[in-house]
């Protein structure tokens, strides 16, 4: 099998053989990240950029590592320190990438779909690290597969995610992916922080988050994203603790051994409480290790392609 797309843009684009082919192939990344030497030969030769046009740590380092432990070149362009802050357009900014004989550009950007973009404009495989509002791909597959190693599967497991629905292309991508894998999902946020018609996309919607937590196997907090915060679709962080933020005390309406995610970076004492992110059912630590096995997963999917179309 061979991914269809020369691009990983968004799981609403993969099928479920895809989803769960990468998966898969994440899974024996982990043995390798596990194991006393972590360097493999999977990328010798190739070269990886990350492009970020909005700050990051854990997806960032994450593909820098990933590449760098399969022996590949990877290098970081970051929008303050190029020239992207002279000017220079995303679609040139891609293709001088290009031209160097990138395999791989990493692409953050505060504009949904300027992943989309640079790929029609791009001859390297283009991977969506977060497109505005959009979607987030990779932090959905590594949560993903951090709640199947817990659970064995997602099929029927009820899914509570709760918080900044409205700008989470964390949300969003997780809404595909889980959705197409069998999973029940429910959202909860304020009126201001739900988007219209969520409802269409396959999940159920809740005004409280004691419903959507009611009987849940996995609750997964969001970041309140200050920096997308339009003025007066969010009273305040304080008020936003009080009725949706995650306590010992609300997560007992979810199932005993309910799992506990978010992707970080947390906000403490807003979306979770220091006692729920360190909890032992708190996966955060797990998410940010499969965060690497996920990525490794994919930069050598993506560049078997070439070899996989001379095969054929
Ligand atoms: N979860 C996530 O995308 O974190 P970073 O912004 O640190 O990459």
């Amino acid at each position: 099998m061979a991914l269809k797309s020369k691009d990983l843009l968004g799981l609403k684009d993969l099928s479920v053989e895809e989803i769960e082919y990468i998966l898969s192939n994440a899974k024996t990344m982990k043995l390798i990240l596990k194991s006393k030497n972590k360097k493999t030969p999977h990328l010798q030769g190739k070269s990886i950029i990350t492009l970020f046009y909005e700050n990051s740590t854990r997806t960032r380092l994450s593909f820098e590592l990933a590449a760098k432990y399969m022996s590949s070149s990877a290098a970081n362009v970051s929008a303050s320190g190029s020239s992207v802050s002279k000017g220079e357009s995303l679609i040139d900014t891609g293709k001088t990438i290009d031209m160097m004989g990138a395999d791989v550009i990493i692409l953050r950007h505060p504009m949904s779909g300027a992943p989309h973009l640079l790929a029609k404009n791009s001859n390297a495989s283009i991977i969506n690290a977060g497109d505005g509002m959009n979607e987030h791909p990779t932090q959905a597959l590594l949560d993903m597969l951090t709640i199947i190693e817990k659970k064995g599967s997602l099929k029927d497991l009820k899914i509570a995610i709760i918080g900044d629905i409205y700008h989470s292309r964390v949300a969003r991508s997780n809404i595909w992916g889980m959705t197409k894998l069998g999973a029940k999902v429910c959202v909860a946020a304020p009126t201001t922080l739900m988007p219209p018609e969520m409802e269409k996309t396959g999940v159920k919607v809740f005004n409280t988050v004691q419903e959507a937590l009611l009987d849940a196997d996995v609750v997964m907090g969001l970041r309140i994203q200050n920096e997308r915060q339009k003025k007066g679709l969010l009273p305040g962080v304080r008020e936003y603790a009080r009725f949706f933020g995650l306590d010992e005390k609300r997560l007992k309406m979810a199932k005993e051994d309910a799992l506990i995610l978010h992707p970080g970076p947390v906000n403490r004492g807003v979306e979770l409480t220091t006692s729920v992110v360190e909890n032992e059912k708190s996966l955060i630590n797990e998410q940010v290790t499969n965060g690497v096995a996920v990525r490794m997963a994919l930069l050598y999917l993506l560049t078997r392609r070439d070899i996989n179309e001379n095969t054929y």
